[in-house]
């Protein structure tokens, strides 16, 4: 990610570590995350971009799934003081992630599960369930849809779900939009590095 990969950077007033800084060379020799859980991914930008037109009022609780080092649940602690809940299924992306919450000050719960592990009490109280750039294989919207139903059966009123534009996004939107009435659209950013990508937005009416 961008032209100095050893330097430490700031984007939507959340301050990261790139790949080849010090302290990320130092956690990588202890942990080695399995499933792509090895780097920021640019899909979390988007999320953030979008969530700052949001207006969300303070103090939500928020879930941010597949998290990895968790960037985004880290914007919703800073800059919506947010409670916020990081989940993965790959414990080793907890260390990247609880050294960047230090970083940015703010104190970030997680829970190693799969996605379509999680369960209603889980999700109870949640009013915001975020992801970025979590499905990634062909397989993952049969892994996502299970999570999603149980995020709407326990009355999570909004969720957001940003990617690159895969295909299988593509089919999960599809589903979304047939299924639960969900929009998509694309949006892009140009900091920290120029990307654009799509945002799946799903709102629980009953529950709003
Ligand atoms: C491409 S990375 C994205 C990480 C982070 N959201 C970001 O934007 O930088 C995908 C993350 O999803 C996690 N993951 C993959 N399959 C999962 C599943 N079934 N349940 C929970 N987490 C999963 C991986 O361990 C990895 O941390």
């Amino acid at each position: 990610m961008g032209q100095k990969p050893h330097e430490e950077k700031t984007c939507h007033g959340v301050r990261f570590y790139q790949s080849r800084h010090t302290q990320i060379r130092q956690l990588k020799r202890l942990h080695s995350p399995l499933e792509f859980g090895h780097r920021v991914w640019s899909s979390c930008w988007l999320l953030m971009d979008y969530l700052k037109t949001l207006r969300a009022p303070p103090g939500l609780k928020v879930m941010e799934v597949g998290c990895g080092w968790g960037l985004a649940g880290i914007f919703c602690a800073k800059n919506l003081q947010a409670s916020v809940t990081c989940v993965d299924a790959d414990p080793e992306v907890f260390p990247f992630l609880q050294l960047h919450a230090e970083l940015n000050q703010v104190q970030i719960a997680t829970l190693s599960k799969r996605y379509e592990d999680l369960t209603s009490q889980d999700l109870d109280g949640i009013k915001l369930l975020i992801g970025a750039d979590i499905c990634f294989w062909d397989e993952m919207p049969g892994q996502l849809i299970p999570l999603i139903d149980q995020a709407l059966a326990s009355r999570v009123p909004l969720i957001l779900i940003a990617d690159p534009g895969r295909s299988s996004f593509a089919k999960l939107t599809e589903y979304c939009e047939a299924k639960y009435g969900a929009s998509a659209f694309t949006l892009s950013v140009r900091k920290p590095i120029p990307f654009s990508g799509r945002i799946l937005k799903i709102s629980n009416l009953a529950a709003i």
